[in-house]
């Protein structure tokens, strides 16, 4: 028998895998196609946000409300969630509820899961609700790590999987959760934060593969400092300690979000200097440099 020869193996090699790219790309088109189509002819669109009282939830809120998104808003402070409601429905003539919820709480978060499975037309989950926690582990009050951990991991992961097969049917939906740009690197002195960020980084990125051709897009957001309650009154000294240029507008982050979902990007770095921040960090001696740095900063 005639060997074949090694230019037509080449050939072959490379002809097969323009096919995989081909039909992976046409897969992928054909997903972002049924998901827009799906918006349309699905009438009413339902977000369901978490961490909306305030921040980037609460602008979230706001951007998807003007997009005609009818909203559920969680978070536990109900005065708070009762006002933006009543502004936002009157402005944009949407239905907004409010569910008032302590999503460290188990029972809290199942009777969210519980209103999401009866829901007809989730289009958009935002786990957004989050905290920070700063200071050294060994003396820090472990019952408050335990809520990061319930709240920035479980409580995201118990939503999604209430959320998913509903979406997954229906054959449109969108995901996104709020981790950070702390996600890329390890933090010292904020370690539970930046594990819990890291663990939505990465299970957002590995779900927005898994679930390609399903009509259902998840992504990872990954803002840096970003104006919100989270860091106090504008006037604190945490804040005065950073120049300004650092501080996104929570307007611009949730702008960057929603169009990287529309065009179906697993991660979104909002802003110029984090999007090159984010490349730089991830390089592993550089990731090294930034970890000691802050381990010797008191
Ligand atoms: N600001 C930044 O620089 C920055 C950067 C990267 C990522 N992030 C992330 O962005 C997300 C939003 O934060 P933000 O900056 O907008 O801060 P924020 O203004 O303090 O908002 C945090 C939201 O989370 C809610 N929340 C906190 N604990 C909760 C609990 N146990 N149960 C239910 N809801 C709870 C708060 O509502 P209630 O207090 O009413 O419950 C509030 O609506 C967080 O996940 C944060 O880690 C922020």
């Amino acid at each position: 028998m005639k060997a074949i020869p090694g230019h037509l193996w080449l050939g072959l090699g490379t002809g097969a895998l323009a096919l995989g790219m081909a039909a992976g790309h046409y897969r992928a088109q054909k997903a972002r196609q049924s998901w827009q189509a799906s918006c349309a002819v699905a009438g009413r669109k339902k977000a369901l946000i978490t961490g909306a009282s305030s921040g980037i939830g609460a602008e979230f809120a706001r951007q998807l409300s003007a997009l005609h998104y009818d909203l559920i808003l969680v978070a536990r402070r109900h005065e708070r969630l009762e006002r933006l409601a009543a502004q936002l429905s009157e402005a944009n003539g949407v239905q907004v509820e409010w569910l008032p919820a302590d999503l460290t709480q188990y029972a809290d978060v199942e009777r969210v899961c519980e209103h999401i499975t009866k829901l007809s037309h989730l289009q958009l989950l935002v786990n957004n609700a989050g905290f920070g926690l700063e200071g050294r582990f060994a003396q820090s009050d472990l019952q408050r790590q335990v809520d990061m951990i319930e709240l920035h991991v479980l409580a995201s992961v118990r939503l999604m999987r209430a959320a998913l097969p509903g979406m997954i049917e229906r054959r449109f939906g969108g995901i996104i959760n709020v981790s950070s740009l702390a996600a890329l690197v390890a933090l010292p002195m904020h370690a539970s934060y930046s594990a819990t960020k890291s663990y939505l980084h990465v299970f957002s990125m590995a779900l927005h593969a898994e679930l390609r051709s399903t009509g259902v897009r998840v992504q990872a957001l990954c803002p840096g400092f970003t104006e919100s309650e989270m860091h106090g009154p504008a006037d604190n000294s945490r804040r005065n300690d950073l120049p300004s240029f650092l501080f996104l507008p929570a307007s611009q982050v949730v702008r960057e979000s929603l169009n990287a979902l529309e065009a179906d990007r697993g991660l979104c770095i909002p802003g110029t200097f984090y999007k090159f921040a984010g490349q730089v960090v991830r390089i592993g001696p550089v990731a090294d440099m930034v970890t000691r740095l802050m381990a010797s900063r008191d």
